[in-house]
């Protein structure tokens, strides 16, 4: 069933008009973010990649879960493109106060906020508000609950793109804590549209998301055998803040159990990368050892984020910029 956020994304001529996820997504839209996004790639020492794509456009960041990589990313990228940010201090915001997330919304919209970057505990927020907003406006999930992270897909996949090129020959490995991860949701569409060979996931039994998620993709409750020849490992964060009850043993016996580790990249193709959206929990899912190993492609990714981002946000304005002009 397609999710309303697939939907709700969508102007009426098809166009998107808000970032929610990346279910729907055509291989030529993706293709199409991944080519700008290459476009604005600087290697860290040279000079940023610039331009006026968002020029009196104002970007506003509103998260109301901790972030370090995706907010600063997307204020880089916007700054980087022309465009005025605001960033929302959640804590002294008058949503402390009691007010609704619309109304903050409306506040700033009519502050002429053009592109609103929101990152959400509760499944729906993003969709809920991208229906409330006036239609030169554009939502751009930056992270819900357990669901959604489409520009970290995009930034996984642009990572793999560049080392590995073409998807259809690669077997990616997905492991961790999938049940509560929106990292692996994203990532596990972005790769399947992009026609990866075999995506594989890997979880204790506790941390294996429902039957009907992931279809098509290979399960593993061991992390010895998935891991066995595939040309991509990306591990994750156990996220402690989504359970209810404990659902993992000590954080030695997991990292026994499913840390990431150099012994178990042996396992993996000889070019296998080692990738992790961060923050890490070192020594818990991947050892400092493979982290900070030749193999591991993790700072690259965080470079990767700002090129998507800024990708992201001029492919926005370019589409209220095309609605504007019927
Ligand atoms: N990968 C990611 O979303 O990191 P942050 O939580 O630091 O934004």
């Amino acid at each position: 069933m397609t999710s309303p956020g697939a939907t709700i994304q969508r102007d009426s001529e098809g166009r998107l008009q808000h970032l929610i996820t990346l279910e729907g997504l055509t291989r030529d839209e993706i293709t199409g973010l991944l080519d700008l996004a290459e476009f604005y790639v600087r290697p860290p020492g040279e000079l940023p990649a610039r331009d006026q794509s968002l020029a009196g456009r104002t970007v506003a960041n509103l998260f109301f879960e901790p972030s370090t990589r995706t907010r600063v990313s997307f204020e880089i990228a916007a700054r980087r493109l022309g465009a005025d940010v605001v960033n929302l201090d959640m804590q002294t915001s008058s949503r402390a106060k009691g007010e609704t997330v619309l109304d903050t919304i409306y506040t700033l919209q009519a502050m002429h906020a053009d592109i609103l970057v929101m990152r959400d505990a509760e499944p729906g927020l993003p969709a809920f508000v991208a229906q409330h907003v006036a239609p030169h406006v554009c939502i751009l999930n930056a992270g819900e609950a357990h669901l959604s992270h489409p520009t970290q897909g995009l930034l996984d996949a642009l990572t793999v793109r560049q080392v590995k090129g073409d998807f259809s020959d690669l077997r990616i490995l997905i492991a961790g804590d999938i049940a509560h991860s929106r990292v692996a949701r994203s990532a596990w569409q972005v790769f399947t549209t992009l026609g990866a060979r075999e995506v594989r996931i890997a979880a204790p039994d506790d941390l294996m998301p429902a039957a009907d998620e992931f279809p098509g993709a290979s399960r593993y409750t061991s992390l010895d055998e998935a891991i066995e020849g595939v040309d991509v490992v990306m591990t994750l964060r156990i996220q402690r803040e989504r359970m209810k009850r404990a659902l993992f043993p000590d954080e030695r016996t997991y990292h026994h159990e499913f840390g990431i580790t150099a012994a178990r990249m042996r396992k993996a193709k000889p070019d296998a990368i080692v990738m992790h959206p961060g923050p890490m929990n070192r020594d818990v899912e991947i050892s400092s050892e493979v982290a900070d190993g030749p193999q591991s492609v993790i700072q690259r990714q965080v470079t990767n984020g700002v090129a998507v981002r800024m990708a992201v946000l001029a492919t926005m304005v370019r589409n209220v910029q095309a609605r504007r002009r019927l």
